[in-house]
C-alpha cells in the first residue's frame, strides 16, 4: 500500500509500505479520510516521537471495513465506519469507570501502532472489543465523519468544564481545536471570547460565532476581558495551546469559583507556578482534558450525523496522500483550519 511513513524527526516520505492484515479479533479498514491534527505535527517534529521507527502517524480515521479477523462478529466487509483511535484494556480501574482515555495500558493509532496516513490501517482487538468501531449512517459523509475524533475531544472538555448556558468562556488559542471548543460552548448557550495572536484565525472564529475576539499580541488580554465581563473574568478558561508560559498567564483570567482547563498538551520539563491560596480561597477548579472516551466519540458521531453540530466549516484544505508533504508544511505554518487527506 501507499503510506506517509515517518523515518525520524521531521522526516516523512510517501512510499510503499506493507499492507496490514487482520489477526484474531482485529480488523483492517480501507481508509477514506484521515484528519491532520496538531498532535501529528508535534509528534513529527519530535515531541513524543515513537522509539520504533519507521511508523505511520494519524489517529483520525474513517473508511470501509476491508478485512475482519477471526472471531469478529456484528460487522461485514464494505461497512462504513468511524474509528475511536485509542486501544484500551477494558479492565483496569479507569476503563471500568468509563474513563478509557486514562487506561493504564493505553496505546493507539499513530501512537504505539501504525495510524491513518496510509491506504489501510489495522485496528487492534482492543479497539474492536470496546465498541471503538462505530458504524456510520448512510447519510453521513466520510469528510464530516472524520471530524468526529477531534470534535469528541472538545465534547470531553465541555463535560469536564461543566459549561452552562450564560457562562462566559474564554478560549486561549483559536486554532482548529479552539474553534471546536467554540462550537461546543455555543451549543450549550455560553458566551464565548476567543484570544489568539493571529488576526486570520480570529477572523474565522468570528465567522463561526465567537462573541468577542481579542488579539493578545496587540491588546492586553486581561484588560479587554475585564472590560467585557464587568471586571470579573471568565467562568471557564480553556487553554487550547501547549505553551506553559501562556497557560500560566491564563490562570489569572478566570473568575472566582471558575474552572480552568489545560487542553493543549505542553512539553515535558516546563512546570508553572500556582498560588495555593488562590485555588483555596477562590475555589478554582484546575483541570485538564486528554482525548475522549468511547462514549464521547459515539455521541459525537451521532450528533454530527443528525446535524445537531456543524463540522463542515472546519475543513479548509483537502489533500491526496501524494501531497502529504505539502499538507505537513501548511499545518506547520498554521495556514489552514483543518486539513483532511482523502482517498479514492
Ligand atoms: N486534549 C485533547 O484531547 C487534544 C486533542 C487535540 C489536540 N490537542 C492539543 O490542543 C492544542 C491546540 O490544538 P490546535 O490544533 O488548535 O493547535 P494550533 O497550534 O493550531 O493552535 C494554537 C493557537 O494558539 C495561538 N497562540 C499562540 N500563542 C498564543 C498566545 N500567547 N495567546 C493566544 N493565542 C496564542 C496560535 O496562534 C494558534 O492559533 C495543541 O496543543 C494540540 O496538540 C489536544
Ligand atoms: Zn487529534
Ligand atoms: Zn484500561
Amino acid at each position: 500500500m501507499k503510506a506517509a511513513v515517518v523515518h525520524g524527526k521531521g522526516d516523512i516520505r510517501v512510499e510503499e509500505y506493507p499492507t496490514p492484515s487482520a489477526g484474531p479479533g482485529e480488523m483492517v479498514v480501507k481508509i477514506k479520510a484521515s484528519g491532520i491534527c496538531a498532535t501529528d505535527i508535534k509528534t513529527l517534529l519530535g515531541q513524543g516521537l515513537p522509539k520504533h521507527l519507521p511508523t505511520i502517524l494519524g489517529h483520525e480515521v474513517v473508511g470501509e471495513i476491508h478485512e475482519l479477523g477471526a472471531g469478529v462478529t456484528g460487522f461485514a466487509t464494505g461497512e462504513r465506519v468511524a474509528v475511536y483511535p485509542i486501544a484500551v484494556c477494558g479492565e483496569c480501574h479507569f476503563c471500568k469507570k468509563g474513563r478509557h482515555n486514562l487506561c493504564e495500558s493505553e496505546f493507539g493509532l499513530g501512537h504505539g501502532i501504525e495510524g491513518g496516513f496510509a491506504e489501510y490501517v489495522r485496528l487492534p482487538k482492543e479497539i474492536v472489543k470496546i465498541g471503538g468501531v462505530v458504524k456510520m449512517p448512510e447519510s453521513l459523509s466520510f469528510e464530516k465523519a472524520v471530524m468526529a475524533e477531534p470534535m469528541s475531544c472538545g465534547l470531553a472538555a465541555l463535560r469536564a468544564n461543566r459549561v452552562e448556558k450564560g457562562d462566559t468562556v474564554l478560549i486561549v488559542g483559536a486554532g482548529p481545536m479552539g474553534l471546536i471548543h467554540l462550537k461546543w460552548c455555543k451549543s450549550v448557550g455560553a458566551r464565548v471570547i476567543m484570544a489568539d495572536l493571529l488576526d486570520r484565525r480570529l477572523e474565522v472564529a468570528k465567522q463561526m460565532g465567537a462573541d468577542l475576539c481579542i488579539n493578545s499580541s496587540t491588546a492586553n488580554l486581561k484588560d479587554e476581558l475585564k472590560k467585557a465581563t464587568g471586571g470579573n473574568g471568565a467562568e471557564v478558561v480553556i487553554t487550547s495551546l501547549g505553551i506553559p508560559a501562556v497557560i500560566e498567564e491564563s490562570l489569572g483570567l478566570v473568575r472566582k469559583g471558575g474552572t480552568i482547563n489545560i487542553f493543549g498538551g505542553p512539553p515535558a520539563g516546563q512546570p508553572i507556578t500556582i498560588d495555593p491560596r488562590w485555588l483555596h480561597y477562590e475555589e478554582i477548579v484546575l483541570t485538564g482534558s486528554f482525548a475522549a472516551t468511547p462514549d464521547d466519540f459515539r455521541k459525537t458521531v451521532e450528533m454530527i450525523a443528525s446535524g445537531e453540530i456543524e463540522v463542515e466549516d472546519l475543513i479548509s484544505d483537502r489533500f491526496s496522500l501524494d501531497s502529504m508533504l505539502d499538507a505537513v508544511e501548511r499545518a506547520k505554518n498554521q495556514e489552514m483550519v483543518r486539513g483532511v487527506v482523502l482517498f479514492d
